[in-house]
């Protein structure tokens, strides 16, 4: 089995000092075993990021932001420039998050510009896509899933060097406790698959990781991580506590 991607999503959930607190215990938790068994990442909050990156220099967690903007630099007063991102040693870009889908309006259209950007400056894009609970219901959601991928990846040239992960993140799953069934979190990972062999005519789809998120515990992840298709997590609550999420992160080594 390749190693596994376990990413911690902080989310706005964390003050500095907490952040700086969590990022010194997981220095102290994780072992170099285990960062050579999983990749493992951190996304805090931007304000917080300077200090996490520092604590976590040579640990082997690699550093991931929640959000950057579609250039590098200009009038675009609030954002986030992807190159100051690198300065600080950032590896992830969490792209489209639901929560920015919902709270800042953001389309795919928006996040294609990010990704393309993103991959300019060595960022590893994690394009979040993920149905409704209305459009589940409906019997849309394979059909939402790959438009939210064609749409997002559209005219994208993936390099050999380069790498993008997707995660699969249900909207109705996320921060609900109740996650979706690693059956149909397969099922969703083929068809993230197919859509994209017909948007990335000739890239090299195994440098694509997909990851699952919504609702993934220290109990569960061993669920999802099992199956071939799903190359690990993306994580929101359980990666608060840095002893809860070193549980989690052990027990998706296989
Ligand atoms: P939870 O793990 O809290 O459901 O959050 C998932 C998520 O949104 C990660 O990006």
């Amino acid at each position: 089995m390749e190693k596994k991607i376990v990413i911690g999503n902080w989310k706005m959930k964390l003050t500095v000092e907490e952040s700086v607190k969590q990022a010194k215990q997981l220095k102290k938790l994780v072992t170099g075993k285990l960062a050579k068994s999983v990749d493992i990442g951190i996304a805090p909050d931007f304000l917080s990021l300077p200090l996490v990156s520092q604590i976590l220099k040579n640990t082997g967690v690699k550093l991931g932001a929640q959000d950057a903007w579609s250039e590098d630099f200009g009038s675009f007063t609030s954002q986030i420039s992807p190159v100051n991102l690198k300065y600080f040693s950032c590896h992830y870009l969490i792209l489209a998050h639901s929560e920015r889908r919902q709270f800042a309006h953001e389309d795919y259209v928006e996040v294609n510009k990010k990704i393309i950007t993103a991959l300019k400056n060595d960022l590893t894009p994690v394009l979040c896509v993920g149905e409704t609970f209305d459009e589940r219901k409906e019997g849309r959601k394979d059909l939402v899933i790959m438009q939210q991928v064609q749409t997002a990846l559209k005219g994208v040239d993936i390099k050999p060097e380069q790498n993008l992960i997707i995660a699969y993140e249900p909207v109705w799953a996320i921060g609900s406790g109740q996650a979706t069934q690693p059956e149909e979190a397969r099922h969703t990972a083929l068809i993230i698959k197919q859509s994209l062999i017909d948007v990335l005519e000739g890239a090299d789809l195994p440098l694509v990781k997909i990851l699952y998120g919504g609702s993934v515990t220290p109990e569960n992840i061993e669920s999802f991580v099992k199956t071939k298709e799903i190359d690990g997590a993306l994580v929101g609550g359980a990666s608060l506590e840095a002893g809860t999420f070193i549980e989690l992160i052990k027990k998706s080594v296989l």
